[in-house]
């Protein structure tokens, strides 16, 4: 009989039984109702804050072709609540935690890696920062190099476990960004959050998301997903973890060629909760019938010796 292929992967110090994860802000306790949590090989929480904060005024979600636009602001019932009420839920499963966290300064971030350091059954953060800073006029916390190593160095000296930096798609250079982060002692890069977005209903005149501009995410930021981390992946040295557009076993090997060693299933939730647990089957299966043994074997697999693919294109 032939062996199963072998699904596992590290992202720096942290195995993973296999590279499917949820992304953050798509996933909570609640999808146990639903799906066997134990076949993910990693769970990923919605970004925390130190403090309670609302999030944005309605309407908070437009759909759009491919994809969807969220205006969500990141409602978050603070660091407290999490540790009471939330963490002991996610112990119910065995895959390890992944506590995405967030801040709207420098300090924010320092202040919410303190409350949760040492704090039992946080496998891993994932530092969100895709927020705009407040100290910098509102410019994302991700859009400097600078302001990320500075808040990667801050939150690395503060806690005990691996940390990956999520990074926004909305910058000029992803690798610059992505070599801050690993500068600052990033563990792992996740890329990305969602694309700066915009719908308008002509007929009311008004966008359609209470703030004018939402995030923008689901199928048709695939591709662009998918350059963002074979940037990133060129970049450093450390793990990139892919996320954009994800709903098949097919991009899941598409981001795997490009580089990434791990990947998380946004909307494609949304849509299907099951997402996320047929695609692990059917990574099996596919790499199963290519006669693929371990899955270690594609990561940043992908051939770019012919002449086309090394040329650097221009667009139209
Ligand atoms: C409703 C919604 C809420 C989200 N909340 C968060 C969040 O709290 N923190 C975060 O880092 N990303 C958040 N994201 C971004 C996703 O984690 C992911 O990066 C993005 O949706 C792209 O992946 P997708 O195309 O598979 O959805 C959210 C996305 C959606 C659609």
């Amino acid at each position: 009989m032939i062996a199963a292929p072998d699904l596992r992967v590290d992202l720096g110090d942290l195995p993973l039984r296999n590279p499917v994860m949820p992304a953050s802000g798509c996933f909570g306790p609640e999808l146990g109702d639903l799906i066997d949590i134990n076949r993910l090989g990693a769970m990923v929480t919605k970004t925390v804050f130190a403090e309670p904060r609302s999030g944005n005024r309605a309407h908070r979600l437009a759909e759009t072709y491919a994809g969807m636009l969220n205006s969500v602001g990141i409602p978050s019932r603070g660091a407290r609540a999490f540790i009471a009420e939330l963490l002991p839920r996610y112990r119910n499963w065995s895959p390890p935690l992944i506590v995405s966290i967030g801040g709207l300064t420098v300090g924010a971030y320092l202040e919410i890696a303190e409350r949760l350091t040492r704090v039992a059954g946080i496998a891993a953060f994932e530092v969100n920062v895709s927020c705009p800073n407040l100290e910098a006029g509102g410019l994302e916390i991700g859009a400097e190099p600078q302001v990320v190593e500075a808040v990667v160095r801050g939150v690395k000296e503060r806690v005990e476990v691996p940390v990956f930096v999520k990074l926004t798609p909305n910058v000029t250079s992803i690798a610059a960004i992505a070599r801050a982060a690993e500068t600052g002692g990033a563990s792992a890069i996740t890329a990305v959050n969602a694309l700066m977005g915009m719908a308008v209903d002509w007929r009311t005149r008004r966008p359609r998301t209470g703030t004018a501009m939402a995030g923008f995410t689901g199928p048709a930021i695939k591709p662009v997903a998918l350059r963002c981390v074979w940037q990133a992946a060129q970049a450093v040295a450390i793990p990139v973890i892919g996320v954009g557009g994800i709903a098949t076993v097919d991009d899941v090997l598409e981001f795997i060629l490009a580089g990434a060693t791990a990947v998380q299933i946004g909307s494609a939730t949304f849509t299907r909760p099951d997402t996320m647990v047929r695609i692990i089957a059917a990574l099996e299966a596919r790499l199963s019938d290519e006669g693929v043994v371990s899955v270690r074997e594609l990561i940043g697999a992908l051939r770019t010796d012919s002449p086309s693919a090394t040329v650097p294109m221009q667009a139209g």
